[in-house]
Parts: C-alpha cells; structure tokens; sequence
C-alpha cells in the first residue's frame, strides 16, 4: 500500500513552488500518494515562513496540533522544512520532541534519503546546509498543473536589507543555467501551461549562464516568450536598485509580458529607505515607474510596505503615503515591522509605539484599498483581453480569469474548455478584489 503524504505551506509564493516539489519528489522517488486528511497521513510536512515573528509562531503552533495525531498514530512522522527550519535547525526538535526531520529550502531534495534513515535508524535527521542548486539536479520532472505555472529561476538573496531574514534562512543569490531553465519551459507548456511565472527573491537579479556568458532576466523573457503555446510572462520579485534598462526595455518588446509588476518600495522616506539598506531613494523609484509606464502607458504597480520601521516619524510615514498617492499602487501587501533574529535592524532603537504602528498600518490599508477599488471601477464597461485560469472556487458554474494587469475576472460558463486560453470579457461590475464579467465575442 501506498504511504500518504500530507503538506501544509506558509509563507511566500517561493515555499508554495517548493511544497509542491517536494510533492512531486515523494510521489515519483517514494511511492507516496496525497492524503485527504492530516488524520490518515504517514508523514506530515509543514514548510514554514520566518519572515515575520507571527509567522514563526505559528509554526510551533502547529507542531502542537500535530502532536497530538502523533499520540494516536506513533508511526506518523513530522517533517519541518523552509524558512524556521533553515533558521532554527536541531532547536526546532529541542524544542518540540515530536518532531522528526528538519530540513532547508536548499535540501528538500533530500528530503526522500532523510524521511528513509529515519524509518532505518529511528534517529532524528536534520540537513539544513547550503549545497548551490543541487536540488535542480534531483527534483522530480515539472509538472503543469494548470494554465498559470511557476519556475523558480534563482534562490536566495545577497541584498541583506536590514530588516530581512531572507538571505540568512535561504542562503545566497545563485540562478539556474539559462538553457535548462527553458527547456522546462518547454516542458511545461506541452502539458498545458500558457502563463509562466518566473520566481526568485531578487528575480531581476538573474544571471544564469547562457553560451558561456551571463545572462539576463530580460534576455530569459525574450527566449521564453518565442517558446510555442506561452502567451504570458511574469516575474516576482522585484527589486528597485537592479531593475536595469534591457528589463524596462522588454515591456516595449514582448507583448507576452503582463502589464504588472510587483516592485516593492517597503517606505517613501529617503532616511527610512537609507536605515532599511534598500540601494534606492524615492526619486529613483519614481523614476523607474516612470520610465516603465513611458514604454507600457497601462503598466500597474504593486508593492509591500513595512510601517513603524524603528525611529519612523509622522513625516516619514506622511512621505510614504504621498508616494502611494502619486503611484496609485494596486493591490499591495503592508506589514508592522517585525524584529528577526540576526538582523541589523533588531538592534535598532525604536521609539514608536504599538499602537501608533497599527494606526498607521490601519490609515495606510484603507489608502491602499480605496485606490485598488478604484482602479477595478475604471475596468468596468472596458473589454479585458484574459487568460482562463480554472474553475472558481466558491462557485463551479464560474469560472475565472485574470486580465493582462493581473485582477482576478469571475464570469459564468460551464465550457471548462475555456480553461487555458485567453478570451475577450466584458466588465460589467467591480468588487474590491475582483471584477466580474460575461464572454465577449
Ligand atoms: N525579495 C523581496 C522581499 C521578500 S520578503 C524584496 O526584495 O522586496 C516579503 C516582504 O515581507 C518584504 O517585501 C517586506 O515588505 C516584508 N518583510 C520582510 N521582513 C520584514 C520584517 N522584519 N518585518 C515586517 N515585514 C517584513
Ligand atoms: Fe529580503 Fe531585501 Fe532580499 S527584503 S529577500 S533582503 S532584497
């Protein structure tokens, strides 16, 4: 019989491409199948998020909740993998027995060696080292599981931005070789995949090996896009300081380039900016946005903002809302800053209380809300070239899309051949988050 297999994924869109490797990896190498509850599951994995310290928490959390399946069914066991794991290494198991493995974003690979040693030797296994892009070499063969798939092109980050944990937990900058990232493209859209959506913690700072040279990011969506049946192209994330020239230049070239991008300014105070160790002030960034937009004029832009940086006075949060007002940012993620472990901005004083952070969060979401809710008011009565995404999930008679600006388009149909291709919807209402829309020959 087969062994099942059930995860669970927090964090960023870079552990959800990693979760479903190590999917791929047990079923093909170890003969798992996915369990349908945690309850009937022989190993859990739980690939954890440390970007902030709620995300953290969360993580013992759930070892708690699982522990207690592991009471009723001693032979179950628990896997840790991602960002905590990679962060807090044995102390994960000092700190919660029932835990089995531990294991790095670079070695979920070994992932099927460390869950057998364990069976051999019952001995608790942790591998959370670095070894460059080894587990490329070993992953299970991509698998399109739908229309809009992600291809990780590089890992880890070197930025070491004050506040960020990233470049401790996922190691340094190193991108994949240029020809091997497509032909998984290929791969992938011979199965069925019409959108590629290129993923790396700095994925503008790619430079995979292409012909014995370094490459670019704007190079790889220029090859990707002549790739048969690939019809749209995206990439997260971004940062500002290594946005090059060629990489705004691709807009004006590449159709198959969506007109977003998510470009992250995190604050619009230069001296914030400056403490953050961001590489880039307000003027710049305004002038890439503009420089973006004089080459794609319907280009919309997202961020993530951080509020109550320490030492953030009313100005410097007054600067960051007149730089959301100007920019008109679209759907965007905003957050509290959160002191993590290892970082320069942890030992920085902080004079700013908790109560006034989560009134600024709270002014700056609802700024943020009413101009993505506006931006969805203006599409309404437009018609939206979309790709067919899948089947909504509150209603199967809907079926959703999204427009080459990346908002969620729900209409009716129950012709799920439409899923995959792109079509011509006409606006008909705007909701916060989402529009609606009906077909349009
Ligand atoms: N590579 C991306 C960011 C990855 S982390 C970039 O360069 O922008 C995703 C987001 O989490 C960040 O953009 C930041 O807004 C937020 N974040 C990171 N560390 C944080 C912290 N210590 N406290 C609060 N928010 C944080
Ligand atoms: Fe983090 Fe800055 Fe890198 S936010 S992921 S250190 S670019």
């Amino acid at each position: 019989m087969k062994k099942k297999l059930f995860v669970k994924t927090h964090g960023c869109q870079m552990n959800e491409y990693d979760s479903a490797k190590m999917i791929d990896l047990l079923q093909e190498k170890e003969d798992f199948e996915l369990a349908e509850s945690e309850e009937q599951a022989d190993l859990l994995i739980l690939n954890t998020c440390s970007i902030r310290e709620k995300a953290q928490e969360r993580v013992f959390h759930q070892i708690g909740r699982w522990r207690k399946i592991k009471e009723k069914n001693p032979d179950l066991k628990i896997a840790i993998g991602g960002c905590v794991a990679s962060q807090e290494g044995e102390k994960i198991i000092k700190r919660a027995p029932s835990v089995d493995i531990v294991f790095g974003p670079q070695t979920l690979h070994k992932l099927p060696g460390l869950y057998n040693e364990k069976e051999r030797s019952n001995e608790n296994q942790i591998d959370i080292s670095f070894p460059k892009l080894e587990k490329f070499d070993h992953l299970a063969s991509p698998k399109a599981e739908g229309p809009s798939v992600f291809v990780s092109i590089m890992e880890g980050c070197n930025k070491y931005c004050s506040f960020c944990v990233v470049p401790k937990t996922r190691g340094h900058e190193v991108s994949r070789d240029f020809k091997d990232i497509l032909n998984e493209v290929s791969k992938l859209a011979d199965q069925g995949a019409r959108e590629i959506h290129f993923l790396g913690q700095n994925v503008n700072n790619f430079k995979g090996m292409h012909n014995g040279a370094k490459s670019s990011l704007a190079k790889l969506i220029e090859e990707a896009a002549k790739i048969e049946n690939i019809e749209r192209i995206r990439f997260t994330t971004s940062h500002p300081h290594e946005f090059k020239e060629d990489l705004v230049e691709v807009y004006g070239k590449v159709p198959e380039l969506v007109s977003h991008v998510h470009l992250p300014i995190q604050s619009g105070s230069d001296r914030i900016l400056k403490l953050m160790r961001r590489r880039y002030n307000v003027d710049k960034y305004m002038d890439l946005i503009s420089r973006i937009k004089s080459v794609r004029p319907e280009m919309s832009f997202s961020s993530d903002f951080i509020v109550g940086f320490p030492g953030e006075t009313k100005e410097d949060f007054k600067d960051t809302m007149d730089v959301i007002n100007e920019v008109q940012f679209d759907e965007s993620f905003s957050f509290i800053y959160s002191p993590r472990p290892n970082t320069t901005a942890a030992d920085m004083s902080d004079d700013v209380s908790r109560e006034e952070k989560k009134e600024r969060l709270s002014i700056l979401q609802t700024r943020l809300s009413q101009l993505s809710f506006g931006y969805s008011r203006k599409k309404v009565g437009s018609i939206q070239n979309c790709l067919v995404m899948g089947q909504s999930k509150r209603d199967p008679g809907q079926l959703q899309a999204r427009t080459i600006c990346n908002r969620v388009v729900n209409f009716s149909a129950n012709n799920v051949d439409l899923i995959g291709q792109l079509i011509n919807i006409q606006i008909i209402d705007a909701l916060p988050h989402c529009l609606r829309g009906t077909l349009h020959n």
